[in-house]
């Protein structure tokens, strides 16, 4: 396992909801962190030559048959372990420590005492609020060689740290990685300088650097194929890759004719004046248009979509080859939550939740090997990484867009008037979003053209037109959401502009739902 930056401290991942949260939260105070498998082998963790350790929350109870647990030589590394939750128990119990049920279970606020502002809690005020979710917690520290250093009302050994000064294990009951607990990051950072010594180098500049360099070394002179979406992350990717090997990368953007306004445009001139990429732009708009003619269900448009695609990839392929150009490497804007969702991340705890799909089946059918130079990173992580390539900010805090595009949004069977209708709704919607600020304040707005029509009076006549809904949303990543709050005055002028402005659409309706139970897109 080779280590992507030189002051790492890895997660054993024991399947908290908040693993990810606390590689953030690590990343963030200037160290690399990625998630682990709790059953790594320690001289794999070594490989990573890390300068500590986290052991995370999980939902088991340590004293069950079939907890999950990790080597206890993690304790011996010499580097600081941290345990937080489950980690602190499974640590503590590691050491001698007794781990039972707890008389009163603590979810949610809890006012913590700390006997010890050193350490993780070097200048943490005395009495702070913690975010607490637990069902068991340490009940007596017996032989552990451990001592209390905070405690609740309700748990008396609250966090805990060990007597012998060359271990330097700490344990919080508590989570400081969630934004409940106000002292939280602080308490990292005291983890992360103080305890583990870090000088805080995690730089995205650097992080390119260290990025270029691994996407050099696996692709050698060989040749690599990019499906450019337009996306922050295949561009992100795309960029990356053409700094790295300059002219040994060929992206090929597929106008499926269901793209938004001036979409084509913006990724044409991007890519070709500001990188000087090998840009192949593909029309392949009456080949999906043709393909979609007359289907309605939303699974079929997806397969014929996802169909179509490798269709294009097939061609280009060839194409290029005819150009000497016999790419080898296919490359993927994949982020690190798609790794751990499809169950690939070496923590593997959350296999099978979801399959990633950039270009579903393109690398087993062409027989190319991947590139992914993202798949160590967050989203926010991948926008810093977009600023330090020099890409510009309406390709770095775009709103995402489904591989489907439009096909998605123009419910029930697709033609292309329905298409240029929708379109030009998205068009207002945009610029409207644009003009109240709301654009960097949501994370995906869009319109959707629904599949019936209403009665409207406008002038003295009576309308029968199309109904367009307007779905807006905030979310951190994408597998939960709430709708946004877009002020009435915004809505009302959004509703106003594209009943006037767009012939066809006598009514707009403003979507209400979160996800779950609703998803994002309509189909
Ligand atoms: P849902 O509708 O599943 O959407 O709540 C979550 C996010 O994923 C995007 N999305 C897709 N992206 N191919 C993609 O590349 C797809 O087939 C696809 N379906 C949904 C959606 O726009 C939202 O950001």
């Amino acid at each position: 396992m080779q280590s992507p930056h030189d002051e790492v401290i890895p997660i054993l991942d024991f399947g908290a909801q908040t693993s990810q949260l606390i590689a953030r939260r690590v990343r963030e105070a200037g160290a690399f962190s990625l998630l682990l498998s709790p059953d790594t082998p320690l001289d794999k963790i070594r490989e990573l030559n890390p300068k500590g350790l986290v052991l995370s929350g999980g939902p088991s109870s340590v004293y069950e048959d079939g907890a999950p647990t990790c080597d206890p030589g993690v304790l011996d590394l010499g580097v600081p372990v941290l345990g937080i939750c489950y980690g602190m128990q499974l640590g503590s119990r590691m050491l001698g420590a007794r781990i039972e049920r707890a008389r009163h279970r603590e979810f949610g606020r809890a006012s913590l005492h700390i006997e010890s502002t050193t350490d993780i809690f070097g200048a943490i005020p005395q009495n702070t609020t913690v975010w607490m979710s637990h069902g068991d917690q340490v009940e007596a520290l017996d032989d552990a060689g451990l001592e209390t250093i905070a405690s609740t009302a309700s748990c008396p050994h609250a966090a805990v740290r060990s007597t012998d000064p060359a271990r330097r294990f700490f344990g919080v009951q508590f989570h400081p990685e969630v934004t409940h607990t106000p002292h939280g990051v602080e308490i990292l950072q005291n983890f992360v300088y103080k305890v583990c010594g870090c000088t805080g180098s995690w730089r995205m500049a650097d992080y390119a650097q260290t990025a270029s360099a691994r996407v050099r070394e696996q692709i050698g002179g060989s040749h690599v194929i990019c499906g450019l979406s337009g996306g922050v992350d295949s561009s992100v990717a795309a960029a990356l890759i053409q700094k790295a090997v300059p002219g040994q990368i060929t992206c090929v953007f597929v106008d499926t004719g269901m793209l938004r306004k001036n979409e084509r445009e913006l990724v044409e001139t991007t890519f070709r004046d500001h990188f000087r990429v090998d840009l192949r732009v593909v029309d392949a708009e009456a080949e999906f248009l043709g393909d979609l003619a007359g289907v309605t269900d939303p699974q079929e448009k997806r397969r014929l979509i996802g169909h179509r695609f490798v269709e294009v990839f097939k061609q280009q392929a060839e194409a290029i080859a005819t150009e000497g150009k016999h790419a080898r490497f296919l490359a993927q804007g994949t982020l690190y939550p798609d790794v751990i969702e499809s169950g690939q991340s070496a923590a593997g705890k959350s296999a099978g939740i979801k399959l990633h799909h950039n270009v579903g089946g393109l690398p087993e059918e062409l027989g190319f090997e991947l590139v992914e130079p993202l798949r160590d990173l967050f989203k926010d992580e991948v926008r810093k990484l977009g600023e330090v390539l020099g890409l510009p900010d309406q390709i770095i805090w775009r709103h995402p867009f489904p591989g489907p595009g439009l096909a998605v949004r123009v419910l029930g069977d697709i033609t292309k008037p329905k298409l240029d209708l929708l379109r030009d709704c998205d068009e207002i919607l945009l610029e409207e979003i644009v003009s109240a600020e709301l654009y960097r304040k949501t994370s995906q707005v869009f319109a959707v053209l629904l599949p019936v029509q209403s009665v409207g009076v406008m002038g003295d006549g009576r309308t029968y037109e199309s109904v367009v809904a307007i779905r807006a949303v905030e979310t951190q990543d994408f597998m939960t959401a709430d709708w946004a709050r877009i002020p009435y005055d915004v809505l009302a002028t959004i509703s106003n502009r594209i009943i006037n402005e767009v012939r066809g659409v006598n009514r707009v309706v403003y979507d209400i739902s979160s996800k779950p139970p609703a998803t994002i897109e309509w189909e």
